[in-house]
C-alpha cells in the first residue's frame, strides 16, 4: 500500500447540519480513504488520507460525516460526469420532459439547474425551447457544458449568487437539484438562495440517494466524502419547513442504487403532507438502533466479499474492475482489495482513463481492454448499473462478481 500523509484541510464537524444538535452519535467507522473522486495522475503521489465516519442526529435523524472536507479540493479535479451512463441519460431526459410537461407555464420561464455537471439535462430542455440556466463549481464540466451552447455560471450556490442571477435573469419558475444536497455543507445558506431565487408558486425538484436503500442494501460504499449528509425525507422536511417551501411530492426512483425525487413549492399556502414520512417511521430509519445494525451488516458483507475474490484468485485467475466509480474507491479501500487482486479497472469516462484509483493506485484503462482480453473474472464496482452493464456485455466469456448487496457471482453468459 501507498503512504498515507495526514489530512490538514478537513473540518470536525460539532453539529448537525440540519438541526444544529450536538446530539450525534458515530455508528460507522470505515477507517481513512483518500477522496474517492481525485485519480492520480502518478501512482506515486502522495495523497491525503481523510477519516470516513458516518454519525446519525439523534434529534432530526439526518446522518453524516464527521468532517468536512475542502470543497475547493473536492472540486478542483472532479471526474463525475452524468453524460458516461446511459441509464442516467435517459433519467435526466425524462425529468426534462416531465418539467416541461408538467412545471412550466410559459415559454418565458426560466429553469435554473445547480451542479449541472456537463449540461445533460438542461440541453434537453433548451432543446425544447426552455430559457435554461446552469451552476456548476466543478470548472472542467462548467466548460463541457458551455461549449454545448449550455450557459453554464462556474461556481458554487448560495444566497449570494442566488441574489446575483435575480438582479441578472429574474426570477426562476424551476428549480433542480439532482444530487447536490448531499454535497453542500451550509444547507440554511442553499434554501435561503433557493427561496431568494424562486418565484412566488415556483417548484424546487430535489433528488438524493435515499438513505432507505442504503441501509436496506447495505450501500455504504456510497458513503464518501463529496456526501456530507445522507438523506431520508424527515430531516429535508424539517429543513423546507424552516423556509416556507411545502414538500408536495415524493418519488422512489432506482437510480444510484436507489433515490427519491421531492418536489416542493414556495408558497404560504398550506399543502397535505405527503404519507412518506410514516413509511420511514414504520421502517425505523429515525431510530438509531436501525444504523447501528446497519454497521454490523457492512462488516459482513466485506468479510463475504473478500471471501469470493479470495477463490477466485486461488485459482490463478485474472479478475479486473468493471468501473471506477467513486464508491468503487470507498469499496477498495474498506476493504483492503488492491493491485494484488485487481489488475485493472476499466472506465468509460475520457478523464479517468490513464488515471491510477486514489488509495489503491490500480490504474484505469479503456472498455476496450476489457472486451478483448475477456477476463475470468470481473468486480462489477458500478453494481448500481448492473442491468445496462450485463446486456452491455452480453459478449463476455467471464463471470461478474458483484458486490452490493450481497456479493454474488454471476453466472456465465450462454
Ligand atoms: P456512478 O455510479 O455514476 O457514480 P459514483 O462515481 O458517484 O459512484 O459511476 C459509474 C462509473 O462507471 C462511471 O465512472 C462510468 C462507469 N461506467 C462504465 O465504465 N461503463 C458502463 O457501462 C457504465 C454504466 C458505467
Ligand atoms: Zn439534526
Amino acid at each position: 500500500m501507498p503512504k498515507k500523509s495526514r489530512a490538514t484541510g478537513a473540518r470536525r464537524v460539532s453539529r448537525c447540519r440540519v438541526c444544529g444538535s450536538k446530539d450525534l452519535t458515530l455508528f460507522l467507522d470505515l477507517g481513512e480513504t483518500p477522496l474517492a473522486n481525485s485519480f492520480l495522475t502518478n501512482p506515486d503521489e502522495r495523497e491525503e488520507w481523510f477519516p470516513l465516519q458516518l454519525f446519525f442526529c439523534n434529534r432530526c435523524a439526518l446522518v453524516q460525516l464527521s468532517r468536512v472536507v475542502d470543497p475547493d479540493t473536492l472540486f478542483r479535479n472532479y471526474a463525475y460526469r452524468s453524460s458516461s451512463s446511459g441509464t442516467v441519460v435517459a433519467h435526466l431526459l425524462e425529468l426534462a420532459r416531465f418539467v416541461h410537461a408538467n412545471l412550466l407555464g410559459s415559454s418565458k420561464d426560466l429553469v435554473v439547474e445547480i451542479g449541472s455537471n456537463d449540461g445533460t439535462f438542461l440541453k434537453a430542455l433548451k432543446e425544447m425551447g426552455v430559457k435554461i440556466l446552469g451552476v456548476e463549481p466543478a470548472k472542467n464540466m462548467a466548460h463541457i457544458a458551455n461549449a454545448q451552447g449550455v450557459e453554464t455560471l462556474p461556481t458554487f450556490f448560495g444566497s449570494k449568487e442566488a441574489q446575483r442571477i435575480r438582479d441578472l435573469k429574474g426570477g426562476v419558475k424551476v428549480m433542480v437539484a439532482n444530487n447536490v444536497f448531499a454535497h453542500i455543507d451550509d444547507l440554511h445558506d442553499f434554501m435561503r438562495g433557493v427561496v431568494t431565487l424562486l418565484d412566488d408558486g415556483g417548484i424546487l425538484s430535489v433528488e438524493v440517494p435515499y438513505l432507505g436503500d442504503l441501509n436496506q442494501n447495505v450501500e455504504y460504499d456510497t458513503v464518501y466524502h463529496e456526501h456530507l449528509s445522507y438523506f431520508t425525507v424527515h430531516p429535508i422536511v424539517k429543513l423546507f419547513d424552516e423556509f416556507g417551501m411545502k414538500l408536495l411530492k415524493v418519488v422512489k426512483l432506482e437510480l444510484h442504487g436507489g433515490s427519491i425525487r421531492l418536489l416542493a413549492e414556495k408558497t404560504t399556502k398550506q399543502r397535505p403532507r405527503p404519507s412518506f414520512l410514516a413509511f420511514e417511521e414504520k421502517c425505523g430509519l429515525t431510530k438509531l438502533r436501525t444504523y447501528e445494525s446497519l454497521a454490523e451488516r457492512v462488516e459482513y458483507q466485506k468479510e463475504s466479499l473478500r471471501r469470493i475474490l479470495e477463490d477466485a484468485r486461488s485459482g490463478g485467475e485474472k479478475i479486473v474492475g468493471y468501473g471506477a466509480p467513486a464508491k468503487g474507491n470507498t469499496l477498495l479501500n474498506f476493504c483492503g482489495i488492491g493491485t494484488e487482486t485487481l489488475a485493472y479497472l476499466i472506465d468509460t469516462t475520457p478523464e479517468k482513463i490513464g488515471r491510477f484509483t486514489p488509495g489503491t493506485h490500480i490504474p484505469v484503462v479503456e472498455t476496450e481492454r476489457f472486451r478483448k482480453e475477456q477476463p475470468p473474472f470481473a468486480l462489477m464496482l458500478a453494481w448500481n448499473y448492473e442491468k445496462e452493464i450485463v446486456m452491455k456485455e452480453r459478449e463476455y466469456t467471464g463471470q461478474f462478481i458483484v458486490p452490493i448487496p450481497s456479493p454474488r457471482v454471476l453466472p456465465k453468459n450462454a
